[in-house]
């Protein structure tokens, strides 16, 4: 791995530094004119989206780990090669191991539309022996500006297939869990993973106890209805057709040691899925982009 002063005579440039943070890991920190990113190399984790003269987008747990092969609590974790509990193995990490391993750059600059990228990879040498398994390239692509988009491109090098469920596990910075409402998903159908039932959405989703949905055949984009901090967050995706939403409510944030006890107040998940039925299979040589797109458009 580079040190972050050879990172930065490779990658970094006017809009993009890489730095030391206060728990030592090795961060990236993106300056667009139209807004600023933050991505730890642990995990490919997006850590913050602030767009220009406004509150910030994302939210992180004031208690999240910043551990080597713990996952960080907050922004957005990349679930991957599995979204949840591994297919057949409890004692696999939860949702994989993409969010456990630092990544390193491999890419830098400035798209057309005049956005700062980075991107960063993971490969089967940067994980630990006993989790691998097939060969594979996974690449996170972040791009800013006024909007944040995080592409994870899944290729399979191997000489067979790739099967996997992988979320971007997006975490979204709110004023009161109590007040806020999300459109999109009116109609579809989903599966309440508390009690493994299925129903069928009826209007706009709001928060009144712990919520763990997977929704089912939804390529829609969602909104982030916050009265609060008088603003929508619009989240758009490809190459997804699930939906996670989720909150943990107050019991389920007690039993979780890098979550606080009130903090659930202040985030809900709305995640990028290829979970249940929408889990993939990559035949040798081929490519799969799970992108979402988030915008803040504040009133007024
Ligand atoms: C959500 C799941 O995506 O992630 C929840 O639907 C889970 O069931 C949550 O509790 C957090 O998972 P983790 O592994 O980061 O604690």
């Amino acid at each position: 791995m580079l040190t972050v002063q050879e990172l930065n005579q490779e990658f970094g440039n006017s809009e993009i530094r890489f730095y030391t943070d206060s728990h030592g890991m090795a961060c990236a920190e993106l300056n667009n004119p139209m807004g600023k990113a933050k991505i730890a190399l642990h995990g490919a984790h997006l850590m913050s989206f602030i767009p220009k003269d406004q509150e910030a987008v994302l939210w992180m747990s004031e208690k999240s780990y910043f551990e080597a092969e713990k996952p960080i609590r907050g922004g957005i974790p990349i679930c991957w090669p599995w979204f949840g509990g591994h297919p057949c193995d409890s004692n696999m990490p939860s949702h994989g191991f993409a969010r456990l391993f630092t990544w390193e750059p491999v890419a830098s600059g400035n798209c057309d539309n005049e956005a700062t990228f980075l991107e960063l990879a993971l490969t089967p040498s940067l994980i630990a022996d006993k989790l691998r398994t097939n060969d594979f390239l996974v690449k996170l692509r972040v791009e800013v500006n006024d909007k944040l988009s995080a592409a994870l491109i899944i290729d399979n090098t191997s000489d067979k297939d790739l099967s996997y469920s992988a979320a971007l596990h997006s975490y979204f910075n709110i004023s009161d869990i109590a007040k806020i409402k999300i459109s999109g998903l009116d109609g579809k159908a989903f599966i309440d993973t508390l009690d493994d039932t299925r129903h069928v959405q009826q209007g706009d989703i709001t928060f009144a106890a712990e919520t763990d949905l997977v929704y089912l055949d939804t390529e829609d984009t969602c909104v982030i209805d916050d009265p609060g901090f008088k603003r929508k967050i619009k989240i758009s995706k490809f190459g997804s057709r699930s939906t996670v939403v989720w909150n943990p409510w107050d019991a389920k944030a007690q039993r979780m040691p890098d979550f606080g006890n009130n903090e659930y107040h202040k985030m809900v998940c709305v995640e990028t899925t290829n979970a249940k039925a929408d889990a993939r299979t990559l035949a040798p040589g081929e490519c799969h982009n799970l992108q979402v797109i988030i915008e803040s458009e504040t009133e007024g």
